[in-house]
C-alpha cells in the first residue's frame, strides 16, 4: 500500500483522474475493453468532472465497463436519492459509454432473489476478467462501498445493514432520517481487494480520524479498509485535511 498526499482534494483528483484517463487511453490504443470498479458520495465527484474532462478533449469510453460498488435496499433507480441517479448525473450522462456496460446493484430485487442476484454481480466481474482499476470512498466507520465494521476479509457481494452513523453521514441526500434506506446492496470485500488496482481517495478534515484508524493501526474487519494495508497495487490519496493525523510524509 501506497500512501500520496496531495495539497488539495482537486490535485489529488486530478491525478486519480489522470492514471484513470492514461488507462483507458492504453486499452482503447490496444482495442481492450477496461473495466472500473465506482464509488458514489461526495468524495469522486471531481474525479468524475475530470473524466468528463479528459472524454470532451476526446478519450473515448465505449470499451469502458464499470461496476459500481453499492446501492441502498430499497431503492428504486428512478429515485433522485438512488445512486443509479447520482451516476447519471455526475458522469454517465456526460460521456459515451455504452448503457449494457454499466452495473450498479439493482436496489429493487425482491428479498428473496438477493443472493443470487448478488453472486450473478460477482460472476459478471468475473467473466469480465475482474476489476482493472478499482476507485473507493471511505465511510467514517472505516468502511469500503457499505462493508461495515464486522465485514470479513471474504466478505461476498450481498445485502448488508448500514452503520446509524453512515445513515446520518446519508442523511443531507434524504429529507429526514426515517427515509435513510436501512440496507444495502454492496459490493464484498474479497472481489474489491481482487481489483488489479485500487485507489482510495480520502479527502477533508472530517476523515482524518477514520484515516488514522484504518491505515496506522492494525488489519481489522472493525474498520474494513484496513485490509487494504495487506495488498499491493493500492494507492492511498489524501489531501492535507484527511491526512492531518498522520506522521509526516512525503507530499506530492
Ligand atoms: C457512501 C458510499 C461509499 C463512500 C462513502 C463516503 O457510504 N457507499 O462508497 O465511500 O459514502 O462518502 P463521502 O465521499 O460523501 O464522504
Amino acid at each position: 500500500m501506497e500512501l500520496k498526499i496531495f495539497p488539495d482534494g482537486d490535485k489529488a483528483s486530478k491525478y486519480i483522474a489522470k492514471e484513470i484517463a492514461d488507462f483507458i487511453s492504453d486499452k482503447n490504443s490496444k482495442k481492450e475493453r477496461s473495466v472500473l470498479g465506482l464509488p458514489t458520495g461526495n468524495t469522486p465527484i471531481q474525479v468524475y468532472e475530470e473524466l468528463i474532462r479528459h472524454h470532451n478533449e476526446g478519450l473515448s469510453f465505449r470499451n469502458v465497463i464499470t461496476f459500481n460498488l453499492d446501492e441502498y435496499y430499497p431503492m428504486v433507480a428512478s429515485r433522485k436519492e438512488s445512486y443509479h441517479t447520482y451516476m447519471n448525473i455526475n458522469l454517465f450522462n456526460h460521456i459515451d459509454i455504452q448503457k449494457e456496460n454499466v452495473h450498479i446493484p439493482d436496489g429493487s430485487i425482491p428479498g428473496d432473489m438477493i443472493k443470487s442476484y448478488c453472486d450473478e454481480y460477482e460472476e459478471k466481474i468475473k467473466a469480465f476478467g475482474g476489476i482493472d482499476i478499482q476507485l473507493l470512498g471511505i465511510g467514517r466507520t472505516g468502511h469500503i462501498g457499505f462493508n461495515e465494521p464486522g465485514s470479513k476479509k471474504d466478505s461476498k457481494t450481498r445485502l448488508v445493514e448500514l452503520d446509524e452513523k453512515t445513515r446520518l453521514d446519508a442523511l443531507s441526500g434524504f429529507r429526514d432520517l426515517n427515509f435513510v434506506p436501512k440496507k444495502a446492496i454492496t459490493m464484498g470485500i474479497e472481489i474489491i481487494l481482487q481489483a488489479k488496482k485500487i485507489f482510495l481517495l480520502s479527502l477533508g478534515k472530517k476523515k482524518a480520524e477514520v484515516m488514522n484508524k484504518c491505515f496506522f493501526n492494525d488489519v481489522s474487519s472493525e474498520r474494513p479498509a484496513s485490509y487494504l494495508q495487506e495488498k499491493e497495487n493500492v494507492e492511498v490519496v489524501l489531501d492535507e485535511g484527511a491526512s492531518m493525523l498522520i506522521p509526516s510524509y512525503k507530499m506530492h
